[in-house]
């Protein structure tokens, strides 16, 4: 094993029923004046808002709600989440949803916990983070995994920048995971969950760093409990038994266990975040259709790896086939594979430069690790989804 720190301290409550311990695991991280942030309605029409709130009077909590999160959450939004946290002086931000909303409750935290700076300067990384306020999460759909990451990702939708901020102050303090609660969800959103889900594993098994034989293994596990599930989730997604193995796979995917050890590359996450930036896609949506394309350009660094991921996730001998099993599987799942099916058509050129410019924020940086991308790496990816 290579070296590496690991703090991952979110307590997980998981199982049938499991968001009426909210209120309990509130008090427990010491919340008592809770905002409570939602997107746009599915946790009202569901009744999961109703009942939380029952359980937060039950509790003597004092709690204020804020509706209309939208996915790729947007900074305009995050403003004023603030302003309220901060008129009520909230003490914890609780996100009721998916990542959209389970971000923009950790900005809003790390903004009410701030007041006197400017929120954006923390992703562009001027002012460095050392405050926030303690989140809670009840997941309603398995796919960003941000119940237990150290990640945080909002669009600006001033300068269409999408951007993530790593730390540690990202971590929720508990996540709520009831696998009936996604039983509501369209076949099309689970399924850009299940490719979240295993993208996050796959961004980090594909690095340049070797030799961590128990971390592969627990990525390969994951990754293959993904691919056995996924279909079932999509198909019936109150299938409890399949839905159960993918939220618990979507928390652990992206709680940096699958990588441990090794860089992480997440090439194909900036190149998808630059595509949600300007089209205003599905995350998910977006890496299954830049999958293919980054796979076949950077297979010549390593195709070993290529080898090893095809035999012991799937099972098939070669790289190739290793690929093509993935891209195999998507399609099964009704991902899309370019971007015409991703619904943004054939693009022309300048609209590929101007991608390979938000992706790497005005040729400023390089992404990935696996194989470092420069812009003009970047833009031969785009190029070749292009279609
Ligand atoms: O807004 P509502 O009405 O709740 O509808 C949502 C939304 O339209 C719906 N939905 C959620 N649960 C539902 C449901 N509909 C019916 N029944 C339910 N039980 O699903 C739609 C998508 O929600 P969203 O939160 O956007 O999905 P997801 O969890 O995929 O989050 C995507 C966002 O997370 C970021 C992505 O970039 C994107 O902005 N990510 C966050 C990460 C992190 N913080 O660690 C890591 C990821 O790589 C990712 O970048
Ligand atoms: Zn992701």
């Amino acid at each position: 094993m290579k070296d590496f720190t690991y703090h991952c301290p979110t307590e997980v409550i998981f199982g049938l029923d499991a968001e009426l311990k909210t209120a309990e695991a509130a008090v427990r991280h010491g919340g008592s004046r809770l905002l409570v942030v939602y997107g746009g309605g599915s946790a009202v029409k569901s009744g999961l808002l109703d009942r939380l709130c029952r359980s937060f009077q039950e509790a003597g909590l004092v709690f204020r709600l804020l509706g209309g999160v939208r996915p790729n959450p947007r900074l305009g939004f995050v403003r004023e989440g603030i302003e309220t946290a901060v008129d009520m002086e909230a003490d914890m931000v609780i996100g009721v949803g998916g990542g959209s909303v389970i971000d923009t409750a950790k900005a809003i935290a790390h903004g009410a916990a701030n007041p006197g700076c400017d929120l954006w300067d923390f992703w562009l990384l001027k002012t460095p983070l050392t405050k926030s306020l303690p989140v809670g999460a009840v997941v309603t759909i398995p796919a960003a995994g941000s119940e237990m990451s150290d990640s945080a990702v909002i669009t600006n939708e001033e300068t269409c920048e999408k951007r993530g901020l790593s730390s540690q102050l990202n971590r929720p303090a508990f996540a709520v995971l009831n696998p009936a609660l996604a039983s509501t969800l369209p076949a099309y959103q689970v399924a850009c969950g299940v490719t979240d889900t295993l993208m996050h594993t796959l961004d980090r098994y594909f690095t340049s760093v070797t030799g961590n034989d128990l971390t592969d293994e627990i990525a390969e596990g994951l990754m293959r409990t993904v691919i056995r599930n996924g279909g079932r989730a999509v198909k019936n997604p109150a299938d409890y038994d399949a839905m159960s193995e993918i939220m618990w796979s979507a928390a652990v995917s992206h709680n940096g266990l699958t990588g441990l050890g090794g860089a992480k590359d997440f090439a194909c996450h900036q190149l998808g975040h630059a595509v949600s930036a300007l089209y205003d896609k599905a995350h998910g949506a977006t890496l299954s259709a830049l999958w293919e394309s980054w796979s076949r350009y950077v297979l010549p660094i390593n195709p070993d790896r290529f080898r090893r991921y095809a035999k012991n996730v799937w099972g098939v001998e070669g790289a190739e086939a290793g690929i093509g099993a993935t891209v195999s599987f998507f399609r099964e799942i009704g991902m899309p594979c370019c971007f015409s099916q991703l619904g943004i058509g054939v693009l022309p050129d300048e609209a590929l430069n101007r991608l390979a410019d938000t992706c790497t924020y005005g040729k400023t940086r390089t992404i990935g690790n696996f194989m470092v991308l420069d812009y003009d790496d970047i833009r031969r990816i785009y190029a070749s989804a292009n279609r």
